[in-house]
């Protein structure tokens, strides 16, 4: 489970129409910053005590964190608050830094960014070129005056497309993968229809496996998945629950009295990752790579399940 740890905003600062990135310093100055990897991401408290992930955007190693908030009209009012509350000051309160979007080794890298998913590829790429891969980025959004981080992307000079929608046409997603090398991996950040897409890419190119994503939302599946009952034993208090067909592990545990960190509901967080002792899962979640599945000694009980009839789970 994520510790919670207090922090205090240091800058704010504009990056872009709609974009503000905030800086944050540990509330104790004493306090060691936990380490983190280009990928990572926090939960943030927000106003109304519910989380908010943000992807940490600065320098690993740096004395302080960095992410960027997107306002959001249509959100649940995260973003506002951050926009129309933060000032330099004040105290919030951080959990993280987790990472299911780290670099993993490879020839070579293509990074597609759309809108504010550049903030997981800026510290991406910065690590690509300190290990010395060849790395390009694509930067898709609709004006140049919404895309944050320009300026900083700048010293990449031609490893660097920016397609803003109005400068012109931009190319079709299927032609980002000419020339990719078999060795290299491809990482998105953004809206769901760039990351659908870019799946759809990458299948037709014989590469899915290639392809690593961070979602904003869970894709809504095509059909609706079957589901049925299963139980789940908690090994350390062994306490056993029924989870019906209709409900998720989640709900079933947390109305339990079982503390779990959870936030998205949605199986894109990675917050209530879960270790397995026994079972077989039915993985549903937008965060495990095909390895992490594979392996079977983890979950996230918010939208995954039980293979068979019963689950143990280290909790
Ligand atoms: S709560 Fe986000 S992955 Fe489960």
């Amino acid at each position: 489970m994520s510790t919670e740890l207090p922090f205090v905003v240091r800058a704010l600062r504009l990056e872009a129409a709609g974009v503000l990135s905030v800086e944050l310093v540990p509330a104790d100055a004493a306090a060691p910053l936990p380490d983190w990897t280009p990928g990572a991401h926090v939960d943030l408290v927000v106003g109304d005590g519910s989380t908010r992930q943000y992807s940490l955007c600065g320098e690993p190693g740096a004395p302080w964190w960095r992410i960027a908030v997107l306002r959001e009209p249509a959100g649940r009012g995260g973003s506002a608050w951050v926009h129309d509350h933060l000032r330099p000051g004040d105290r919030v309160r951080l959990r993280g830094p987790r990472n299911h979007f780290a670099l993993e080794p490879a020839g070579s890298y293509l990074f597609v960014a759309g809108g504010i998913g550049i903030t997981p590829l800026l510290p991406l790429l910065a690590e690509a070129r300190r290990r010395g891969a060849a790395s390009r980025l694509h930067y898709f959004g609709r004006s140049r005056r919404g895309m944050a981080f320009l300026d900083e992307l700048a010293p990449y000079g031609d490893r660097i497309r920016v397609h803003a929608a109005d400068d012109g046409p931009r190319p079709e997603l299927r032609d980002l993968l000419d020339g990719l090398p078999p060795d290299a991996l491809v990482y998105a950040c953004g809206p769901s229809r760039l990351l659908a897409g870019l799946r759809a890419a990458t299948e037709a190119a014989g590469r899915p496996d290639r392809l690593r994503t961070e979602l904003f939302s869970a894709p809504v599946p095509a059909q609706p998945q079957p589901a049925g009952a299963f139980t789940v034993r908690l090994d350390r208090s062994g306490v056993e629950v029924t989870v019906p067909a209709d409900r998720s592990a989640l709900d079933v545990l947390l109305e339990a009295g079982v503390e779990i960190v959870n936030d998205c509901h949605e199986g894109i967080c990675g917050s209530c990752e879960t270790r397995v002792l026994a079972g077989a899962v039915d993985h549903r979640d937008h965060v495990l790579t095909a390895q992490e599945r594979a392996a079977g000694d983890c979950l996230m009980v918010c939208v995954s399940r039980a293979a068979g009839d019963r689950l143990v789970l280290d909790l």
